[in-house]
């Protein structure tokens, strides 16, 4: 008898502020295989994740689209949650880090953390936007790289020539958000003792990680680890800190919490307790699965963290690399940034979950979707080696033997003990996470059961010898049965409906043992298509579409600029003001920032304007008033239509934008002098 295991399996958090794209899918899909392996081959699994829902970027990004956070994280959760469900990523709970169940846990551990001494406090110089009210993250300044002096670096590193530094380091540094210049601000943060951690980390982490990953991540241990600032100032979008003024936890500090909260969200439904997977002496293997980009969170401060309020640390940190797409890095305005619900509308998901295991194994390299690679391995592979197999041999058995399967041949015998045999070298290949050599074994016994088929032609045979041919067929669409069963994990609708043709429940991995003989099977219904090149163009194209889309027209944030020099009467003569009227006005709801505006300019003439003034005036609150107009500015083509004119406004843009009018009684069309 196997010993059971008893398995959880987590995917790092996404988001809540954009779309799953294919780079995401990579690490759903990988670990949905080994949830679904593990399940199928008998074990006691459970399968969870959850949305990031706090920090900045986030509350921005509410800000951004007018919305609650609140309102916002729960739109991207259902967004997400379609998504997963579209390519069958079999989650036993998808939750949310805005819980209180992980609002609780976040305290806990902070209580634990503060009481077994590895918080302290200190005060720290941060950049703080007086316009927008807030200590600015490092993402959220911009500037000239202190070693290099490249403009508009982001505040931690410098894309031009690598350098790290602090915010506080750049050159001329302007609020993302506003373009104003930022202050220094001294705040009390919080801080956790990372160092005190150090030695058991040290053993930790090469014991937890492949030996790629703890090679690097040793080198972190080389000198003593900095105090993590866990502490952010108000307005965040996050837990509150308990005992302190307006001071919320760091997003980091409360996301991985939120695989325990979520294990115990999915278990409360049972009336079981966390303690089942994350109490210290629990024997529950717990696994994480996230990209190389966040190996530092979760192989020191994550476990750092469960050591110190006294939970259980992960067995294993599975680390993949990322999706380059035709072997470049993914780019949004080449549509290779594909999200995933853009790839559903054009190709089948089990398309993608099959090109990607037949790339995947253990180690952290980079995975190359090739649209070619991908075409030729599900046309060439999946349809003509392996489903190719299902219809021909069935529909022939449905044809001329009425569906009626009889016995395998003596040489089919032999073909499917073959078969059988490498059940338990492909369950260790999935239990490796090398899905590679899964399915490079899988392909190659299909390629044993085609030259099997191909030798044997039934469809010669069929006139002459009747019972050898329908032997045949048995032990064809038999071999088929198997490699489904084996490719299950990567491909469960496809087995779901092969199961159908055979009249079986959905299979389990011992399925792959027992034999279909001497019964009837139902009709073959198509299983597969092949892959249309014009699908995969239509789809990148989709994508640029949406982004081009989106892409900001005119919006450099307003930088503040000196008095202009003096100009003669005449220049400002030339400068065609007067008083217009809105009398249609509507958003366009592509861009960000934009409005299209219809005005009467006297004279019965009327202009069409494109406005930038979206993010501070609704189409309904513009519409009817009578506001100041430069008439003459030159017709401007923009992505939206052409623009003739301008509608004076001031003010720095975002929120902070008023729009000029005159006082009561001025008629439209009245010239300003
Ligand atoms: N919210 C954090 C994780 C918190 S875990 C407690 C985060 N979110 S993310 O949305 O940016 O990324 C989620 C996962 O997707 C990460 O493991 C990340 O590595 C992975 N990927 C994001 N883009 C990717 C590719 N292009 N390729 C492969 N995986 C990538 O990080
Ligand atoms: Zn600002």
């Amino acid at each position: 008898m196997m010993t059971k295991r008893k398995i959880l399996i987590t995917c790092a958090l996404p988001y809540a502020n954009g779309p799953i794209h294919l780079g995401h899918m990579l690490e759903h899909i990988e670990a949905d295989i080994y949830a679904r392996f593990q399940k199928m081959y008998g074990h006691d699994c459970i399968f969870i994740c959850a949305d990031d829902t706090h920090g900045t970027p986030i509350m921005i990004g509410a800000q951004k689209a007018g919305l609650t956070p609140e309102d916002y994280i729960a739109k991207w959760h259902q967004d997400h949650t379609q998504d997963f469900k579209n390519f069958n990523i079999n989650f036993d709970h998808y939750g949310s880090t805005h819980s209180l169940e992980n609002k609780n846990l976040c305290e806990l551990f902070y209580a634990r953390m503060k009481e077994a001494g590895h918080i302290h406090k200190k005060p720290v110089d941060q950049l703080y936007c007086e316009n927008d009210k807030m200590f600015l993250p490092d993402r959220f300044v911009k500037g000239g790289c202190p070693k290099c002096a490249s403009p508009d670096q982001y505040g931690d590193s410098c894309d031009v020539c690598g350098a790290t530094y602090e915010p506080t380091e750049l050159k001329n540094p302007g609020c993302s958000i506003c373009g104003t210049k930022p202050v220094l601000k001294t705040g009390q943060n919080i801080f956790f003792k990372l160092n005190h951690f150090k030695s058991y980390l040290q053993e930790w982490v090469p014991k937890h990680t492949s030996s790629d990953i703890s090679k690097k991540a040793m080198e972190w241990f080389d000198e003593d680890l900095r105090d993590l600032d866990i502490s952010r100032g108000a307005p965040y979008f996050g837990f509150e800190i308990p005992g302190e003024d307006q001071k919320y936890f760091y997003v980091w500090v409360d996301a991985p919490m939120g695989y325990i909260s979520t294990t115990e969200q999915f278990l409360k439904k049972q009336n079981r307790n966390r303690d089942e997977y994350w109490a210290p002496d629990s024997k529950a293997e717990i696994y994480h699965f996230v990209g190389k980009d966040i190996v530092r969170f979760h192989t020191v401060f994550w476990p750092a963290f469960l050591k110190s309020a006294g939970f259980k640390s992960p067995d294993k940190v599975h680390v993949h690399g990322h999706v380059m797409v035709n072997g470049e890095k993914m780019s949004k305005s080449k549509g290779t940034f594909i999200s995933a619900s853009i790839y559903t509308k054009h190709l089948n998901p089990e398309y993608l979950r099959y090109y990607y295991a037949t790339k995947l194994n253990a180690t952290v390299d980079d995975l190359d979707l090739n649209f070619n690679d991908f075409t030729n391995r599900i046309n060439s592979d999946l349809v003509g080696k392996i489903v190719n197999l299902a219809s021909r041999g069935a529909q022939m058995l449905n044809k001329q033997f009425q569906s009626q399967a009889s016995i395998c041949d003596a040489d089919g015998i032999k073909l499917l003990e073959n078969l059988k045999l490498a059940s338990s070298k492909i369950a260790e290949y999935y239990d490796q996470r090398e899905y590679v050599k899964a399915t490079t074994l899988i392909r190659e016994l299909a390629e044993s059961t085609n030259k099997y088929f191909d030798e044997k032609a039934p469809w010669k045979t069929a006139a002459v010898n009747p019972e050898e041919t329908q032997k045949v067929l048995t032990t064809t669409i038999n071999a088929f049965r198997i490699l489904t069963i084996f490719l299950k994990p990567i491909m469960p609708k496809l087995a779901s409906n092969v199961s159908q043709l055979f009249n079986e429940a959905e299979y389990q991995w011992a399925d792959a043992a027992k034999l279909i003989e001497n019964q009837k099977i139902n009709d073959y219904i198509h299983l597969a298509s092949r892959i249309d090149p014009v699908n995969i163009q239509a789809m990148i194209d989709e994508q640029k579409k949406i982004f081009e889309a989106s892409a900001p027209v005119v919006q450099k944030p307003a930088i503040k600029t000196a008095t202009p020099s003096e100009i003669e009467f005449a220049d400002f003569e030339k400068i065609d003001l007067r008083i217009g009227h809105i009398i249609e006005a509507e958003e366009i709801k592509e861009a960000d920032k934009l409005l299209r505006l219809k005005v009467d300019i006297g004279n019965g003439v009327t202009k069409q304007i494109i406005a930038g003034i979206k993010t501070a005036y609704s189409a309904e609150k513009i519409l009817g008033r009578k506001v100041l107009i430069c008439a003459n500015l030159k017709p401007r083509k923009m992505k939206f239509g052409i623009s003739e004119g301008m509608v004076l406004a001031a003010g720095d843009g975002g929120s902070d934008l008023f729009i000029l009018s005159a006082d009561e009684g001025a008629k439209t069309g009245s010239k300003v002098k």
